[in-house]
């Protein structure tokens, strides 16, 4: 079995799944803009072959770039598990004749609204919502649709460009401060509580299914720096607060035809219950998710994808043992850490819960929180009862503080 893996260095998850196929016994062959001597070690242990190439986001240049490589090499698989690159995958795989998903399907979940339009044609909630290209297009989609509304690019991520508007006026001010986005959706603000569902398919069909709580709703968290945002695993996805989510979550899967591999849906929950659609990716969420997936089920995830991917098998456990919290956080002050507080006492409290802390060491510079939701560090923590998970991660959002200065 042979697999070509796109980025298997960046973003940090990749490491991972890089050496969960090489545990499989898969040959990996590696595709990325690195040099092969600063691979990280996982990397370079994990690979059967690897191309460099100048610039790995160029289609037109990395594609006949690979395919001159791959020559006379029968392949089974090329994959990519980074949202920037699961077009150049599909791509790829139609050149070279690889089974796996199409490049209209793949569209399906880059395109905000194409896949917006997909999924409402199944007859699924989404919110209602118009493609805007300039000033006049965003006017007519404001009078259409009303405020409070929300604009946002259509290929985003991570909350960037994404505002809230409530009225004319705060349109009037925001337009000149988003030229730089060529093309956005215009969207009814859904008012409710965010949650994610994330699954690992095989030809579409779940056979692991996660589900998370954001807390607060991620544009909140992106647009106070205050906040240590958390995201929680929910261990009990039987409860029927989640159900409908869930069931949304598998019907829009179908709608955007599916194959095999890692998915990473948004969605909202209503105050009156109904769900509504938020938005979909086919690749891991990023930010720690799969780990925090992998405390919540003790799993490898990692090689459970691949083993997905590879034979069509999930080989690990579906159990759920815990509800597992990250904490994002974020320096009081600018520059340099320059101490840290709570933390021996929450390790005092809790420590048998916390699995994982990777804060920002004392002399380190601040990350821009603006640019990674991981900010200047996280903690990951876990409990068998929602109640408590939500307790002991709140003691670590307010009670373990980074000061930074000078
Ligand atoms: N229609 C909407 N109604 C309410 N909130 C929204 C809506 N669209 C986006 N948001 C908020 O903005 C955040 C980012 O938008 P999203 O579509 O998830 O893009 P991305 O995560 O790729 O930046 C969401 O998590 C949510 O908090
Ligand atoms: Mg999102």
């Amino acid at each position: 079995m042979k697999v070509v893996l796109l980025a298997p260095a960046y973003p940090p998850e990749m490491p991972h799944f890089t050496r969960g196929l090489a545990e499989l016994g898969v040959e990996v062959l590696g595709v990325g803009d690195h040099s092969v001597g600063s691979l990280p070690p996982m990397v370079k242990r994990s690979l059967h072959d690897y191309l460099q190439v100048p610039r790995i986001m160029d289609e037109a240049d990395t594609i006949p770039r690979v395919h001159a490589w791959l020559r006379g090499r029968e392949i089974d698989r090329i994959e990519s598990l980074w949202e920037p690159l699961v077009l150049l995958a599909a791509r790829l795989r139609e050149r070279l004749g690889v089974p796996g998903m199409s490049h209209d399907a793949v569209l399906g979940f880059r395109d905000k609204q194409l896949m917006k339009e997909r999924i409402a044609a199944a007859g699924l909630r989404v919110p209602r919502s118009r493609r805007v290209r300039s000033e006049a297009e965003v006017w007519a989609a404001a009078e259409a649709i009303g405020y409070p509304l929300i604009l946002k690019p259509i290929a985003g991520a991570g909350s960037a460009d994404t505002y809230r508007v409530d009225d004319r006026a705060a349109m009037e001010r925001l337009l000149p401060r988003i030229r730089h986005v060529q093309e956005a959706s215009c969207e009814e603000f859904v008012d409710g509580e965010e949650f994610t569902y994330d699954t690992i398919c095989v030809d579409g069909r779940p056979v692991y299914e996660n589900v998370a709580q954001y807390l607060p709703r991620p544009l909140i968290a992106r647009t106070n720096e205050w906040i240590s945002p958390v995201i929680c695993t929910v261990r009990d996805l039987a409860q029927p607060a989640i159900r409908p989510g869930i069931e949304l979550g598998r019907q829009v899967l179908h709608a955007l035809g599916m194959g095999s591999g890692f998915t990473h849906m948004e969605w909202y929950r209503k105050a009156d219950g109904e769900v509504v659609f938020g938005e979909i990716g086919c690749r891991p969420g990023g930010a720690r998710l799969v780990d925090q997936m992998n405390y919540t089920g003790d799993v490898d995830l990692f090689r459970e994808w691949g083993r997905a991917i590879a034979f069509g098998r999930f080989g690990g456990s579906t159990e759920r043992l815990y509800n597992t919290a990250i904490i994002f956080k974020r320096a009081l002050g600018q520059g340099r850490i320059t101490r840290v507080e709570g933390l021996n006492e929450l390790y005092r409290r809790y420590g048998r819960w916390i699995c994982a802390v990777d804060l920002l060491p004392v002399g380190a510079q601040r990350r821009n929180w603006l640019q990674t939701l991981v900010s200047d560090g996280w903690m990951m923590i876990r409990h068998p009862e929602w109640r408590s998970a939500l307790e002991i991660a709140n003691a670590a959002a307010t009670e373990v503080t980074l000061y930074a200065g000078g």
